[in-house]
C-alpha cells in the first residue's frame, strides 16, 4: 500500500514474479500501475506491505532492476549516445559494446548523434528504454515503454523483450494496448477495484 497524503493506492495488492517470467500489467489510468513499478524498483517505499526480491528488500535489490519510467528521464542537451554512456556510468557499467548493441537493436543509428531535445516523441521513448538497459540487471520494470512508438519501433522493442526473456530476464510491463503485449508475456494481471486479478 502507498499513501499519497490521505489517499491510498495498492491496498490488498499481492503478486509474485517467477524467474524468467513476463507479466503484462493492465488497468485504468490512476489504478496504481506506475506506483507499483516504482515500489518494485526501489524508487518509492511502500507505507504498508513489503517487497522481496531474491531475499532482498526493494531498496537493497535496486541494482538488479532495470526500471524504465513512464516519464522520459534523459539529459536533454546530450546526444543519444552520450545519454547511454552517462546512464551506464551512473549504473557502474562502462560498456560501449552495450550502447552499440542497443542502438542497433532499437534501430537508433539514424538519430544516435542527435541531442534529445531534437528528437520526436517515439524516438525519445526508444532512448528512454535503452538508457535503463545499460545496467546489470536480472529484472525489468517497464512503465508504458511503447507509448508513442511507431510500427517499426514496436517491432524492435518486441524483439528486444523477447531476447531478454530468452536470456532469463523476468519482467513486468504496463501498456494500454494489450494486443501488442499478450503474445510476448506469460501472464496478464489487471487492476480491478484496487486488487490484481
Ligand atoms: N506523487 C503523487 N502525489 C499524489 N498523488 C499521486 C502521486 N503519484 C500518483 N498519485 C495518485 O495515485 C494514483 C495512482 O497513480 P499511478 O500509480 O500513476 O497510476 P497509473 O500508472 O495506473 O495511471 C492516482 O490517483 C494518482 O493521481
Ligand atoms: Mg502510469
Amino acid at each position: 500500500m502507498k499513501k499519497y497524503g490521505k489517499y491510498a493506492v495498492l491496498e490488498n495488492v499481492s503478486l509474485s514474479l517467477n524467474p524468467g517470467e513476463g507479466i503484462a500489467l493492465l488497468g485504468e489510468n490512476g489504478s496504481g500501475k506506475s506506483t507499483l513499478l516504482k515500489i518494485l524498483s526501489g524508487i518509492l517505499a511502500p507505507d504498508a506491505g513489503e517487497v522481496r526480491i531474491d531475499g532482498l528488500s526493494g531498496k537493497q535489490a535496486k541494482e538488479k532492476i532495470a526500471y524504465v519510467p513512464q516519464d522520459i528521464v534523459l539529459f536533454e542537451e546530450l546526444t543519444v549516445t552520450e545519454n547511454l554512456y552517462a546512464w551506464s556510468s551512473l549504473r557502474g557499467r562502462e560498456n560501449t559494446d552495450r550502447a552499440e548493441y542497443l542502438i542497433s537493436e532499437l534501430q537508433m543509428e539514424s538519430f544516435c548523434k542527435k541531442r534529445i531535445d531534437r528528437l520526436s516523441g517515439g524516438q525519445r521513448r526508444r532512448v528512454n528504454l535503452a538508457a535503463a538497459l545499460m545496467g546489470n540487471y536480472s529484472y525489468m520494470m517497464l512503465d508504458e515503454p511503447l507509448a508513442g512508438i511507431d510500427e517499426q519501433g514496436l517491432k524492435c522493442v518486441a524483439k528486444l523483450l523477447k531476447d531478454e526473456k530468452e536470456k532469463g530476464t523476468a519482467m513486468i510491463i504496463t501498456e494500454h494496448n494489450p494486443t501488442i503485449l499478450l503474445p510476448l508475456m506469460d501472464r496478464t494481471l489487471r487492476f480491478d477495484g484496487g486488487c490484481l486479478v
